[in-house]
């Protein structure tokens, strides 16, 4: 029998769904049925590229959302602070979650209150089936990332790693005024940092088990800190730094890793009108290749997440092994890699490590996240 394309709805009409989710799913569109978006902001916009779509609102709406068997799958686009909440409903509703990656106000690392997150999964795991629950961090999904990775083992012994962020949040840009981003401290450094730190992830392929950072408030239009400079330590060994300006009036975003035989360099640009990444690898005897890869992380994140939702759907107990690239964990490894650097920030630079986060982690079972456990 041939396979039909799942039927998904979306959550949240925010900046990040009416600029990227919906343009992105309506270049896609032949796999999927979008049946119904959830609040008004977006109606026009989704209206435009699916003309069927069903717009809908409420507690009412939400729940003919939850009721509907035919839509298996739900994209959650709100704001950080009510994402998990919402996840959690719709799981428990038996739906495939793909939640975009904003749960900041989960304080996760072990140092403050696990408990929020504990709670979470502890939700998530008393569930009697057991749902994708994904959390689309689309820098996992970005092809430069994914063939820079493929070039590490070129460069030999890691020597030093480093990450070089100034980004280019002010007035001109739509997430400028956001503000649940501002009700929270590191709002801004959370919300855009987590990618950075995903980048860097998937590029050196090793978890970060300690940092020790400096972080300080010198743009006022900026919530605090804007700025944060840290020594990173991987756990095979390798130490590097992470340097983040919330707004430069010129920007940067560029990784380098630098090895025993070379280097490879991951940076932000943009060629012939595409913005991408350059992925470039300097060689031993002074040469040096280099790749233009345009963006497409959050098509691709897209189309596995429809994949994965399609072939747990055909499974009777809807168990599936999301992708890991898509699981829960990877995105909370991010967050506590970002927390660490500004609860570090608070002590003055004082070493945090991550190693007792990944105990707790494993202590409230999110590794069965990563691999979803059927339920019995
Ligand atoms: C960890 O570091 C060692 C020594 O620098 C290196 O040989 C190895 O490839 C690294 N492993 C990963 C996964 O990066
Ligand atoms: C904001 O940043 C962008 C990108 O760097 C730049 O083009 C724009 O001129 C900046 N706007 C202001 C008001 O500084
Ligand atoms: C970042 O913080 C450092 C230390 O407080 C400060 O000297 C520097 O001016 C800040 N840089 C920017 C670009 O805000
Ligand atoms: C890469 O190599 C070419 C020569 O093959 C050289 O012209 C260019 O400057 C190099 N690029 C960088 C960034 O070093």
């Amino acid at each position: 029998m041939a396979q039909q394309p799942p039927h998904i709805a979306i959550i949240g009409a925010g900046i990040f769904s009416r600029n990227t989710y919906i343009p992105r799913l309506a270049e896609i569109s032949d796999l999927f049925v979008l049946r119904a978006i959830w609040t008004r902001g977006a109606v026009e916009i989704a209206k435009k590229f699916f003309p069927n779509v069903e717009c809908k609102w409420g507690e009412t709406g939400l729940s003919e959302i939850i009721d509907d068997v035919s839509i298996i799958g739900v994209a959650v686009v709100l704001a950080g602070q009510a994402q998990v909440e919402m996840s959690l409903r719709l799981l428990k509703g038996g739906k495939h979650v793909l939640q975009e990656n904003y749960y900041q106000g989960l304080n996760i690392v072990a140092y403050s209150a696990v408990s929020e997150l504990e709670t979470a999964m502890s939700c998530y795991n008393s569930f009697n089936v057991a749902p994708i629950w994904a959390i689309a961090e689309n820098y996992r999904f970005e092809p430069a990332f994914v063939e820079g990775r493929k070039l590490l083992s070129e460069v030999g012994d890691i020597i030093n790693v480093h990450t070089i962020i100034e980004g280019s949040m002010n007035i001109s840009n739509p997430y400028f005024s956001s503000s649940w981003r501002r009700s929270f401290e590191g709002g801004f450094i959370l919300d855009m940092g987590v990618h950075f730190i995903a980048g860097l992830r998937m590029l050196v392929g090793c978890e970060i088990t300690s940092v020790s950072a400096l972080t300080s408030h010198v743009d006022g239009t900026l919530p605090p800190p804007d700025n944060i400079s840290s020594t990173i330590q991987l756990e095979n060994g390798s130490s590097g730094v992470f340097v983040m300006v919330v707004s430069s009036k010129s920007p940067k975003v560029l990784w380098r890793v630098v090895g025993l035989k070379g280097t490879i360099q991951v940076e932000r640009g943009n060629i012939d009108g595409k913005h991408g990444y350059t992925v470039m690898l300097f060689t031993g005897d002074g040469g040096n290749k280099s790749w233009f890869y345009p963006f497409s992380g959050v098509t691709d994140e897209l189309k596995t997440f429809l994949a994965d939702t399609s072939l747990a759907t055909m499974k009777k107990d809807q168990s599936f092994p999301v992708e890991h690239r898509l699981s829960f964990l990877e995105g909370a490894r991010d967050v506590a890699v970002l927390e660490a650097m500004l609860e570090s920030g608070r002590r003055q630079g004082a070493t945090v490590q991550l190693a007792r986060y990944r105990a707790n982690l494993s202590a409230v079972s999110l590794d069965t996240v990563a691999y979803v456990t059927p339920y019995s």
